[in-house]
């Protein structure tokens, strides 16, 4: 899963990190404010050295969460923030000579803040991108969910969002709806026939995180919301929507590495099919950790029914794969999908 394509290896190499950032660039096409910023910075060598000295992946995200964790409408950049001018500006160079200053100018305390944080986007567009999946495996009974990097737990709550999947056909658009909630999830299907007829029943909910988000903590709310990207006004307003629910919901957070504690997890829970799902998280994890989780699936599968799907960016793949299997590395394709969920084409064999 690349993790070396996300965070240059060796940090003091300057033109490793530039490649870093042109490709985190292309990886934030939805951006255009955060795409001209990374193109910036990868032709900038002060920039890069403060890029180079944050240790998490991807420091991109560190760094310009950071920028906009503290940013207030007094400072000149806020003029091509949506969330703090009412008429945000169009990203260009001067967009690009305000990140410069801001970040020159607190470069430390940007680096050391961005390297007390891990991206923890907690995004719950990608429940539309698991639903038909869990909706196929679930059919009538209960199951036992399981989110692998859960962030704060949102996704956990999947039961409890709207859904609407427009799809176009020869006679125009049609469009699959379910259920009714202050989140409204809208993920174009891109394949045949309406994805999904239900809503699954959850037995249980339980999230691993090597850090579990307390989304009741303000810090800990503002921050799910820096990671959130400038433009994506809909992004933040579902979040906080998203938090509310979450309050109400009974879902147990484990904290460690879920190449550890899965196993533990699956001994607690009750006799009952399983779903292991997991959203642009193990991307974060080394080669190691992620067959340490595939022979854990592998386990539980002997003596539960599993199903595990995962949603991964994939080294050379422009969009995130979802696959399903007992290891995402050898499991099958079956969609593609945009990073949000914002759309999803189902693979068929
Ligand atoms: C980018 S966030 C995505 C959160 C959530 N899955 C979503 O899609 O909204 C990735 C999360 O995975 C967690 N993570 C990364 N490696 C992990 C591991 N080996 N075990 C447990 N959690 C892990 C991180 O702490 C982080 O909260």
């Amino acid at each position: 899963m690349g993790l070396d394509d996300w965070a240059a290896g060796d940090r003091a190499d300057l033109a490793a990190v530039a490649e870093e950032a042109r490709r985190w660039a292309d990886s934030a096409s939805d951006s255009p404010l955060y795409r001209a910023f990374a193109l910036a910075i990868a032709d900038d060598p002060a920039l890069l050295a403060v890029l180079g000295r944050i240790p998490g992946v991807p420091p991109m995200n560190l760094l310009l969460g950071a920028v906009k964790l503290h940013l207030t409408a007094a400072d000149a950049l806020a003029a091509w923030y949506p969330h703090l001018t009412q008429e945000p500006r169009r990203p260009g160079p001067e967009a690009c000579e305000a990140l410069r200053a801001y970040v020159l100018d607190r470069a430390d305390a940007l680096v050391a803040e961005a390297s007390a944080r891990r991206t923890q986007t907690n995004e719950v567009g990608r429940a539309a991108v698991l639903l038909p999946w869990v909706v196929a495996f679930a059919r009538d009974e209960p199951v036992h969910a399981v989110d692998l990097g859960a962030s704060a737990g949102l996704n956990l709550c999947l039961d409890r969002f709207a859904y609407r999947y427009p799809t176009a056909g020869p006679d125009g658009v049609r469009e699959t709806r379910l259920g009714s909630s202050s989140v409204e999830l809208v993920c174009e299907w891109r394949g045949e026939g309406p994805p999904v007829s239900a809503i699954p029943m959850l037995a249980s909910r339980t999230g691993i995180d090597l850090s579990p988000v307390d989304a009741t903590d303000p810090d800990a709310a503002a921050w799910l919301e820096a990671l959130v990207w400038p433009e994506h006004t809909d992004r933040l307003a579902r979040l906080r929507a998203a938090i509310e629910i979450r309050r109400g919901v009974d879902v147990t957070m484990v904290a460690g590495d879920a190449a550890r504690t899965l196993a533990q997890v699956d001994a607690r829970l009750a006799p009952g099919p399983m779903v292991i799902w997991h959203t642009i998280a193990l991307y974060q994890a080394p080669a190691r950790v992620n067959a340490a989780i595939d022979a854990a699936v592998e386990a539980i599968a002997r003596h539960r029914p599993v199903l595990r799907v995962g949603m991964e960016p994939v080294s050379g793949l422009p969009h995130s794969q979802v696959r399903v299997g007992s290891s995402f590395d050898r499991g099958r394709t079956a969609a593609t999908a945009h990073a949000h969920g914002r759309w999803v084409a189902p693979a068929y064999p």
